[in-house]
């Protein structure tokens, strides 16, 4: 079985065994137990929630395994951490097999599936729904569940709506911001579930900021980075998302920080690993493409063409029948 770069080049993460077996038992509210276990296959985790009561919350190690693993890739040079997003299941297992290390179900979802203007139209609901679809597709992969606007206003929110991603399949979980999401983070680690961070330009936020702004321009915006970044690490995350931060300020977090980096729109070898939208990347959302996006494929004209060869192929009835009404 191929097994992801991030666990197969670590030399800290022990071979995943077989049968299951139980880690650890950590409470997670008043009736649940977390059970963390040793392999993330679904087989795996029907097999265990056969054995144990409705009650109790299945997490596979794998996860915890993974994202220590992506910590340990930072320190390994010549191998940055590949990210991108995907919202269904043929992407997520395209690029799992493609042997991307992290696949995140991003709220980017509300605008280049869902249609709308922003991510700040995105519900649990629909995060729930294209995390469990993508899940399904992801053997090897970190794969990781944003949490979307208003899902963490409070520690007791962010951690019920964390776990309701891990049911629904991820390995870890993503909020943006920073000193304000501190507890919520500790929150989340506290119940066994990884916590990714997201600094810099927040899209959850862009109504209140007036667009997508690059970050990391003025002093006051590079303490406010750099303070961000600090909690966010004293507070647990495995690792930042740092998205359009000036290439210079995000290097220098970088260098600092004891977590991985994962920019987007921050320039190329500022960060240990790059991250990017998978329509971006594909070109198949040509009505909004960002200044920073380097698109590898034309899917929006691909898919133009292979429409209007499709319409242009179909035959018609030979002879032609009476006319059709109502
Ligand atoms: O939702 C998303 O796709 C993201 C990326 C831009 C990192 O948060």
């Amino acid at each position: 079985m191929r097994q992801s770069p991030i666990l197969r080049d670590s030399r800290h993460i022990a071979p995943i065994r077989s049968p299951p077996t139980i880690k650890s038992r950590n409470h997670i509210g008043q009736n649940k137990i977390l059970l963390t276990i040793a392999r993330t296959r679904e087989r795996d985790q029907k097999f265990l929630r056969a054995l144990f009561p409705k009650s109790v919350k299945v997490l596979s190690v794998t996860a915890l395994e993974k994202t220590a693993a992506l910590k340990a890739r930072a320190n390994e040079l010549g191998k940055p951490i590949s990210a991108l997003t995907a919202y269904d299941y043929p992407t997520a297992r395209l690029l799992d097999e493609a042997g991307i290390d992290l696949i995140l179900v991003g709220d980017s979802l509300g605008m280049v599936v869902l249609g709308y203007p922003d991510t700040t139209h995105v519900t649990m609901e629909h995060m729930l729904h294209h995390t469990a679809a993508a899940a399904r597709g992801c053997e090897h992969a970190i794969l990781l569940g944003d949490l979307p606007i208003r899902s963490y206003d409070t520690p007791e929110d962010a951690l019920r709506n964390a776990q309701r991603l891990v049911e629904a399949g991820a390995d870890a979980v993503k909020l943006e911001g920073g000193i304000r999401q501190a507890e919520k983070v500790k929150a989340i680690t506290s119940a066994g579930i990884p916590v990714v961070g997201h600094l810099g330009m927040l899209p959850q936020r862009v109504k209140e900021e007036g667009g997508y702004k690059k970050k990391g321009k003025t002093e006051e915006q590079v303490v406010a980075l750099c303070e961000g970044a600090r909690a966010l690490q004293e507070a647990g995350v495995c690792a930042l998302v740092l998205e359009s931060v000036l290439g210079a300020v995000a290097k220098d977090l970088s260098q600092q920080l004891t977590v991985p980096t994962i920019g987007i729109g921050c320039g190329h070898g500022n960060t240990h690993g790059e991250i990017a939208v998978i329509t971006d990347l594909l070109g198949s959302y040509p009505w909004f493409v960002p200044p920073f996006a380097k698109p590898r494929a034309d899917h929006g004209t691909s898919t133009h063409e292979a429409a209007k060869i499709f319409r242009d192929s179909i035959i018609p009835l030979d002879p032609p029948a009476r006319k059709i009404t109502d």
